[in-house]
């Protein structure tokens, strides 16, 4: 048991604090030391060289255009995962339990929108705009994260996603924050560490209800037993069947493969899940002593790819909100671009 210390929240109930992904903001640190490193250390020569000498791709550099189309790729799939990540948690900001909660939630979600606003910023330096990007998740040419397609059925999974989700969402993004292309690199650092905040106020929120009465109980472990395969897969197909790992590795975009980031998740929760008294719905999770890892059973693939497809809980209803959202939005774009226009010829 990693046990770190503790900390008061104000509801009167002691949640201990366990080593997990905010342990993972040194690593944040020590990549925010290098980037500024790598930019006093200008002009590296070629692109190969950069990548080879472990600094940063910017955006007027020469690269091969499979480099540019595959971060178009990740990082738009990236900003997408995080617009459509704000409806599951936003059909709970009204239902929030207390005022303090609502509070949290609503930051929450509003830290979600900001995240794909820096994201998508990220990919527009590589010569993509706004409205394709915004065009080709409306038409399904790109993907978000599969995890956003199941849905939230009680308050409890409020905890769970911050546990669970924004838990693997840091296991898999803080390496991102050494990611070979700079603004991609700089936008993960601030992502990573409010995504701590959102895993800490879900552990809590979670320890909160696994130590309160046994309806709220209960209602916490449903929600993990429902939360913890949709979680594994996040992390993407196993090693053997992921298409890009092995570029995206070469290239320093990706610095773990999916299992490799899988077991790290792994390895962190069981820990944790002690801690809050809860069970994970793994008969086959246990100590592998000499692996020095747990064995867990993996998630179901076939349906990692049905959800990713389009044939998830929730897909039909996520995009439909989405098309809404955006035609109802059409009138602020035309403001804000009539707006802009005036201000030009003033
Ligand atoms: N959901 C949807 N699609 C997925 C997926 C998932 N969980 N895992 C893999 N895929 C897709 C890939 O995009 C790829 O499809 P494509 O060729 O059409 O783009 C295909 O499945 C094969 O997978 P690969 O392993 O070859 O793909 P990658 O090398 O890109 O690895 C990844 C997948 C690990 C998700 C990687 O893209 C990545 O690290 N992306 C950045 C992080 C990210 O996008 N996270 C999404 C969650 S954001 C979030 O959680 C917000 C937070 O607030 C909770």
């Amino acid at each position: 048991m990693h046990l770190t210390g503790k900390f008061c929240n104000t509801e009167g109930v002691d949640t201990p604090a366990v080593k997990g992904a905010d342990g993972l903001l040194g690593e944040v640190e020590r990549a925010e030391a290098a980037l500024r490193a790598a930019a006093d250390r200008a002009g590296a020569g070629s692109f190969e060289a950069v990548i080879e000498a472990d600094q940063k791709i910017e955006p007027r550099d020469v690269m091969p255009e499979d480099y540019r189309k595959g971060l178009i790729r990740q990082i738009a799939q990236h900003a997408h995962s995080e617009i459509i990540g704000m409806q599951p948690e936003g059909n709970w900001i009204t239902r929030a339990p207390s005022l303090r909660r609502k509070a949290i939630l609503l930051a929450k979600v509003q830290d979600e929108a900001g995240h794909g606003l820096y994201l998508y910023a990220a990919a527009e330096t590589l010569g993509v705009t706004r409205e394709e990007l915004t065009e080709a998740l409306l038409s399904g040419r790109q993907k978000y994260s599969s995890i956003f397609n199941y849905p939230t059925l009680t308050w409890a999974d409020m905890g769970a996603i911050g546990w669970l989700v924004d838990g693997a969402a840091i296991v898999n993004q803080v390496p991102l924050c050494r990611c070979s292309y700079g603004p991609y690199a700089r936008a993960m650092i601030r992502i990573c560490k409010e995504e701590s905040f959102h895993q800490r106020q879900g552990y809590q929120s979670l320890y909160v209800l696994a130590n309160g009465s046994p309806e709220q109980r209960r209602m916490a472990q449903d929600a993990v037993n429902r939360w913890w395969y949709p979680s594994l897969a996040m992390f993407g197909p196993p090693d053997s069947e992921s298409t890009h790992s092995a570029q995206s590795m070469a290239w320093k975009i990706k610095r773990f493969s999916n299992d490799e980031l899988r077991q790290r998740f792994v390895d962190m929760c069981v820990p944790q899940a002690d801690i809050l008294g809860l069970t994970l719905p793994d008969p086959d999770l246990k100590w592998n002593e000499q692996r020095g890892h747990y064995d867990f059973t993996p998630p179901d693939f076939d349906e990692l790819m049905r959800v990713v497809k389009g044939d998830g809980p929730c897909n039909r209803q996520r995009m439909a909100h989405r098309r809404r959202a955006h035609d109802e939005g059409a009138w602020v774009r035309e403001a804000a671009a009539a707006y802009a226009a005036k201000g030009k010829t003033a």
